[in-house]
């Protein structure tokens, strides 16, 4: 059993969302991390869907314990932009997942966030952004000094041999909030980047899908369903055997790095172009003197990570 000196302790910020919902699944069973609390922002549905999702999930997983907090209900500066042709019209469809019981926080996303990386000791605190990062940028800017006090921002989103998802060029948590995504890339953080170069490798194959189910307790029922209807998406678009399960790569970053590969880099967000809006311009090649600002992961060891996936989802 890991003692809490050596759990890290992670925030994740999110927008449920079936991938989120893995995610958040796949590190409350996870005894290295220390979840120390979950906040919502508008994402894949707006923010009264998002923060009753993650309630839900958090009961899926008998962690009614777990505080979640409602932050932003939309972008910095761009009207929302939601999801529902992805994750349906719940942001959880799939299973029926009962009403949550357990309270939603009084307490505002954005001041757990700064209050939480104020009180605890500096560089031991990491971010897992799952959907667009308003709540991170907005933090950024009431408090700047938090910057100094992360231990490591590792979120998904972008892409860019990979294209985009939502556009041509952009990823959907970079495209809604594109603003909020490049303050963030601005802010000097140690920032691990999980784009759809590296989700779009690890496939919820039938096989793999089947090996989830086989587990057969409630949550893996839930998950099988949540994904069954998750993939449906982009099997359909990409006619592959399965879709990305992009969200839950940032916890199993945290958990076994070693089945992920990429390097450091500038990246830098579109803002201006209509066209382009969102992209996340990686200099791959450092072909440009812009400075590193990120570790961007291109690859994945998708069977070792499914074997994860399903291992940790087996002990909820
Ligand atoms: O583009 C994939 C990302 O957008 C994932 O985080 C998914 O949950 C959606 O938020
Ligand atoms: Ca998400």
């Amino acid at each position: 059993m890991t003692d809490d000196s050596q759990r890290r302790p992670i925030i994740i910020d999110t927008d449920p969302g079936q991938d989120d919902a893995v995610a958040i699944l796949l590190a409350l069973a996870s005894p290295e991390l220390e979840v120390l609390g979950i906040t919502a922002v508008a994402g894949n549905v707006p923010l009264p869907l998002t923060e009753k999702n993650a309630r839900k999930v958090c009961e899926l997983a008998g962690r009614p314990d777990m505080p979640v907090y409602a932050g932003a209900s939309r972008p910095l500066m761009r009207p929302l932009v939601t999801a529902e042709y992805v994750h349906g019209k719940t942001g959880l469809d799939g299973p029926e997942l009962p009403e949550p019981t357990m309270p939603l926080q009084d307490k505002h996303a954005v001041d757990f966030i700064v209050e939480t990386l104020l009180e605890r000791e500096a560089g031991t605190v990491t971010l897992c952004p799952l959907g667009p990062l308003t709540n991170i940028a907005l933090a950024l800017i009431r408090a700047p000094e938090i910057a100094t006090r992360i231990r490591e921002i590792v979120l998904m989103g972008g892409g860019f041999f990979e294209g985009g998802n939502t556009t041509p060029a952009a990823e959907f948590n970079i495209y809604v909030d594109p603003h909020a995504a490049q303050t963030v890339l601005d802010a000097g953080i140690p920032l691990t980047m999980i784009p759809l170069d590296c989700t779009h490798k690890a496939l919820t194959t039938a096989k793999r899908l089947a090996a989830i189910r086989a587990i057969g307790t409630p949550v893996a029922e839930a998950v099988a369903a949540l994904l069954g209807f998750f993939e449906r998406f982009d099997e359909t678009k990409y006619g592959t055997d399965g879709g990305p399960l992009h969200d839950p790569c940032v916890i199993a970053y945290l958990l076994k790095p070693e089945l992920f590969s990429g390097r450091h880099v500038n990246v830098v967000v579109e803002t201006g172009s209509e066209l382009t809006m969102g992209m996340t311009v990686v200099d791959w090649w450092r072909v440009t003197d812009r400075s590193v600002n990120a570790t961007v992961i291109r690859d994945v060891n998708a069977e070792g990570f499914f074997d994860l996936v399903t291992e940790r989802l087996a002990t909820l």
